[in-house]
């Protein structure tokens, strides 16, 4: 089994690749998302940090679940501090499962473009502007990490989502 985290900005795609991904693997995808949902919270208000701490401990117990019954892992959240996706690459090793970083990129231009369209269209829940440049400034790139790197037009391109499920599938704990 493999645990694959999901990294990006807001609105890169990460939760449109994220589901397809798991559905390509065969694996439980598991979105920090949902569970805030579960728990009656709503991210894109922003969250303050002791709650985003309990959803990533109940991230983190689902996840081992479902290697614990032999089970790939994706995990949707935005991956961005360092900090989470150490705590989720011990968590591969302590299952001697390889660890595969999926980090979706987009510009600043093109997030505004489909927040913008957002709003209007309202197909998913909105993340208001503080939240948003609050999570750019503090995202640190995982680029010394060997993430499988992904462009944000690219997160419905069936062949994008191939060429990515094997290349998490051939991870291997380094
Ligand atoms: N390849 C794409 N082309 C156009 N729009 C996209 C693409 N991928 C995602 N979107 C749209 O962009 C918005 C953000 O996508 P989402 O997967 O929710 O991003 P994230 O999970 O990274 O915040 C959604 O409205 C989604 O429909
Ligand atoms: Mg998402």
């Amino acid at each position: 089994m493999t645990l694959a985290l999901m990294c990006g900005l807001s609105f890169a795609g990460k939760s449109t690749f994220a589901a397809q991904l798991a559905s390509e693997l065969g694996a439980d995808l598991i979105s920090l998302d949902l569970i805030n949902v579960e728990r009656g919270l709503h991210g894109g208000q922003g969250i303050p940090v002791e709650e985003w701490a309990e959803t990533n401990r109940l991230a983190n117990d689902r996840a081992q679940d479902s290697l614990d019954r032999g089970r790939h892992v994706v995990v949707d959240d935005t991956g961005s501090p360092r900090f989470i996706r150490d705590r989720w690459r011990s968590v591969a090793e302590a299952h001697g499962a390889p660890f595969a970083i999926v980090w979706v990129r987009i510009d600043a231009a093109l997030q505004r473009e489909r927040v913008l369209a957002n709003r209007s269209e309202q197909e998913r829940p909105d993340v208001i502007d503080a939240v948003l440049a609050e999570h750019a400034a503090a995202f640190e790139s995982p680029v010394d990490e060997a993430p499988i790197v992904i462009d944000a037009r690219a997160t419905r391109d069936p062949e994008q989502l191939r060429v990515t499920a094997r290349a998490v599938l051939a991870a291997t704990n380094s």
